[in-house]
C-alpha cells in the first residue's frame, strides 16, 4: 500500500483576521497542495514576502510558494470575475501560475446578482449583519435552495441560461420592489462573468479525488479555512456570522475528502481579539485603548478597509474553538503588537446577568451583549519581540502570557508569530 502523507487543517479561532494567511504561508513551505474549503471573496489574507505585500481573497496563500498546487474546493462560492482579477494580478507580479490552480467542478458560482442581493438585504435589514457585501449569503442561499450554478454546469449552455435567467429575474423583482434601477449594470456584469466560463472550465478538477490521490502518494496537504470559528454558521455568534461552516469539519465536506483523512488541526489565535461587522464582542476595549490597539496592530479589514473593533484576549471563545475544531495545535499571532503595553487583561469566563459565572461560550447571542467578562490581569513585557526567533529568547512575561493562553485554550501552542515577515515566527518544539 502507498504511504500516506499528512493532511492539516488551518482554522481561525476568533472572528476571522487572526493571521491565517501568514500561518498558511509558513506551513505551505512543507506542503504539496493547499486547498480552500469554504467562503469566497469575503476573505482577505495578507501575506508579506520580502518587501512585497500580497492580499489574497480567493486563491490560497500557498500560491506564493513556487510549485505548490492550489485548489478551491466545492465548499467555496467562487466569484469568477474577482478570481481572474486576482489570478492575472499574480501573473503580472511574476508568480508562475501555470498548472498550479484548480477549481472544484462542484464549486458554486457566485454571480453578480448575489452581490447585488447581499447589498440590498443589508440596506433593508432591521438586524444588520455588517456583511462584506461580496454576495456570500445569497450565493449560499441558492446552493441550499438547489438553484445554484456550479462550475461543472458551465459545460452545458442551456442549464447556464436557465439558472442565470431565474437568478436575474429574482434580482429584477427585488430591484422593482425597492424602486431601484441597476438592471443594465447587472446584465453587463453577468455577461462579463459568463464570458469567463470557458477559462474557468480549463481549471476545473475533482478536488476530493486529487487530494485523496496525493495523500495516498505520500504528499502533504494543507486545508485552509477562511473567516473564524465565531463566524461559523452553526457554532458562531448567529446571526452575526458568515453563511458557511468555517470550522475544521467543513474542510472534509468542503474539499471532498473523508474526515478520517485529516491528521491535524492548527487553530490560529490572535494574541488579542478583533471583530469587524456587527455583533457582540464581549471583551471590547474602551475607545482610547481600542484605537491604540487598532493602530498598533493595523487592524483594518483586508477586503473592505473597515476598522476592526479590538478587545482583550478572550479564552471563552478560544476554548470553544478548541472543542469545535478538535485543535491539535495553536499558532498565536501578532504577539509583537502587545510589546509596549504595561498591563494585559485575559478573559477567563463570563459573568451572566444573574450573577452566575460560566466558562462556556453561550449559544444565545443576545445574552453575549449582557455578559461581563471575568478578567485576569497580567503584566506586559514592554520589550520588543519582533526580532525573537527562539522561545527561550522571549521575555519571561511574554512566555507567561503564552502559557496562560495555552492553559485556558486547552490546546498546545506550536507556533508564535511576531511580525508580518515570513521568518518572524517562533516554532515551539
Ligand atoms: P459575509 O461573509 O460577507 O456575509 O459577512 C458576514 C460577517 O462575517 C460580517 O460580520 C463580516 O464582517 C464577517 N466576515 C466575513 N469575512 C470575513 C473575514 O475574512 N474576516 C473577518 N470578518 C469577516
Amino acid at each position: 500500500m502507498a504511504q500516506r502523507g499528512g493532511c492539516t487543517v488551518v482554522v481561525g479561532c476568533q472572528w476571522g483576521d487572526e493571521g491565517k494567511g501568514k500561518i498558511v504561508d509558513v506551513l505551505a513551505e512543507r506542503a504539496d497542495i493547499v486547498a480552500r474549503y469554504q467562503g469566497g471573496a469575503n476573505a482577505g489574507h495578507t501575506v508579506k514576502v520580502k518587501d512585497e505585500e500580497f492580499v489574497l481573497h480567493q486563491i490560497p496563500s500557498g500560491i506564493l510558494h513556487e510549485g505548490k498546487r492550489c485548489l478551491l474546493g466545492n465548499g467555496v462560492v467562487l466569484d469568477t470575475q474577482q478570481f481572474f482579477q486576482e489570478y492575472d494580478a499574480l501573473v503580472r507580479r511574476g508568480i508562475d501560475m501555470e498548472g498550479r490552480v484548480g477549481v472544484s467542478l462542484r464549486a458554486q458560482l457566485l454571480l453578480p446578482y448575489h452581490r447585488m442581493l447581499d447589498q440590498m438585504a443589508e440596506d433593508c435589514a432591521t438586524e444588520k449583519i455588517g456583511t462584506t457585501g461580496r454576495g456570500i449569503g445569497p450565493a449560499y442561499e441558492d446552493k441550499a435552495g438547489r438553484r445554484g450554478l456550479r462550475v461543472a454546469d458551465l459545460a452545458n449552455a442551456e442549464r447556464v441560461e436557465m439558472r442565470v435567467r431565474e437568478g436575474r429575474d429574482r434580482a429584477r423583482r427585488r430591484l422593482e420592489q425597492l424602486g431601484q434601477n441597476g438592471l443594465a449594470e447587472l446584465d453587463r456584469a453577468l455577461e462579463e462573468t459568463l464570458a469567463l466560463g470557458e477559462r474557468l472550465l480549463g481549471l476545473a478538477t475533482d478536488t476530493g479525488y486529487e487530494i485523496t490521490r496525493a495523500l495516498r502518494a505520500g504528499q502533504r496537504v494543507l486545508l485552509e479555512g477562511a473567516q473564524g470559528t465565531a463566524l461559523d454558521l452553526d457554532h458562531g455568534t448567529y446571526p452575526f456570522v458568515t453563511s458557511s461552516n468555517t470550522t475544521a469539519a467543513a474542510a472534509a465536506t468542503g474539499t471532498g475528502i473523508g474526515p478520517t483523512s485529516i491528521d491535524s488541526v492548527v487553530g490560529v489565535v490572535k494574541a488579542y481579539t478583533t471583530r469587524v461587522g456587527e455583533g457582540p464582542l464581549p471583551t471590547a476595549l474602551e475607545p482610547e485603548m481600542d484605537e491604540r490597539l487598532r493602530q498598533l496592530g493595523g487592524e483594518f479589514g483586508a477586503t473592505t478597509g473597515r476598522p476592526r473593533r479590538c478587545g482583550w484576549f478572550d479564552s471563552v471563545i478560544t476554548r470553544h474553538a478548541a472543542q469545535v475544531n478538535g485543535l491539535t495545535g495553536v499558532a498565536v499571532t501578532k504577539l509583537d503588537v502587545l510589546d509596549t503595553l504595561a498591563e494585559l487583561q485575559v478573559a477567563t469566563a463570563y459573568r451572566l446577568p444573574d450573577g452566575s459565572v460560566t466558562d462556556r461560550f453561550p449559544a444565545d447571542t443576545g445574552a453575549l451583549s449582557s455578559i461581563e467578562p471575568v478578567y485576569e490581569s497580567m503584566p506586559g513585557w514592554q520589550a520588543p519581540t519582533d526580532g525573537v526567533r527562539r522561545l527561550s529568547d522571549l521575555p519571561s512575561k511574554a512566555r507567561s502570557y503564552l502559557d496562560r493562553i495555552e492553559e485556558l485554550t486547552e490546546a498546545p501552542v506550536r507556533w508564535i508569530s511576531v511580525g508580518t515577515e515570513r521568518d518572524q515566527i517562533i516554532p515551539v518544539e
